[in-house]
């Protein structure tokens, strides 16, 4: 008997990178899985045959706040709310605040942040009925600490962070648990161009306390144990899996 047997798991951005690990990883502890890519891909493809034939894919670009509701209309209609709502997808560009771009901040805060809230606004009255359910958003450990050229991405995380500690305070009576994970530097195509520049690598790696990168598989087991019912007292929790970068 696998723990999760039976629940519903819908993970955003699970296309590839640590969302795909994070599906797969509950796909494995007895999930069935709604899957969701910015558009079709054969990377969506492949993670939804990976997690087995029952897999659902999705599509929505999350900069577009009109396809969000859509999309959780669908769920709602499709009668697939989900039991466990991983918040994972986003977008990330490197723009210092000299170069404050409007267009680029509605876009970043668009997808990171107002699409979880759409999410959040129309799923939890459901998730409420069913008197159980996990909620994991993740964040990262640029949320707290700032980095260069960074900001308008780190305020996203930031922003997201205050959203899922007060989702947690007002879910926890209905037995939905809230939590956040704050990843480091973890290896996924996202990073991929930077990380293979050795110096820039080798310098990243001496500011992290374990000097080395983290994996997608690494955060996929958090976000399992978070969904599990061996996390059923964890509420509000934010959680850095970063090798101490966060320090
Ligand atoms: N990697 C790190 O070092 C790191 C560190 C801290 C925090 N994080 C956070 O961890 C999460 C996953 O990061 P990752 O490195 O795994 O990312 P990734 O490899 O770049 O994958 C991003 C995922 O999000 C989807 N996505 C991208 N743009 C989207 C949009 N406009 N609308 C809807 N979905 C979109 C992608 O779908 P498509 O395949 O269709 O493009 C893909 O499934 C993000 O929230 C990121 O901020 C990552």
């Amino acid at each position: 008997m696998q723990e999760l047997n039976g629940k519903l798991a819908f993970v955003t951005g699970s296309s590839r990178g640590i969302g795909r690990a994070a599906a797969l990883e509950l796909a494995a502890a007895g999930c069935t899985l709604i899957f969701h890519g910015t558009a079709p891909s054969a990377a969506l493809d492949s993670a939804a045959a990976e997690a087995g034939e029952n897999s659902i894919k999705l599509t929505a670009d999350f900069s577009d706040l009109q396809a969000v509701e859509l999309l959780a209309e669908k769920l709602i209609r499709e009668d697939k709310v989900p039991d466990i709502l991983v918040l994972n997808a986003s977008v990330q560009s490197y723009t210092g605040l000299g170069n404050f771009d409007a267009a680029e901040y509605l876009r970043m805060f668009n997808t990171n942040v107002e699409s979880a809230c759409i999410l959040l606004h129309r799923l939890l009255p459901e998730m409420r009925k069913k008197m159980w359910g996990r909620v994991i958003f993740v964040g990262s450990v640029n949320g707290t600490k700032p980095a260069s050229r960074l900001a308008l991405y780190g305020s996203t995380k930031a922003a997201l962070m205050n959203i899922a500690q007060t989702a947690a305070v007002e879910n926890a009576p209905f037995n939905i648990t809230v939590n956040t994970i704050l990843p480091g530097v973890i290896e996924t195509d996202r990073n991929a161009k930077a990380l293979s520049d050795p110096e820039f690598a080798a310098m990243l790696k001496e500011k992290i306390p374990m000097h080395r990168f983290g994996s997608a598989g690494e955060c996929a087991d958090l976000v399992a144990f978070l969904a599990s019912p061996r996390a059923s007292y964890i509420t509000g929790a934010e959680i850095p899996i970063a090798g101490g970068l966060q320090l």
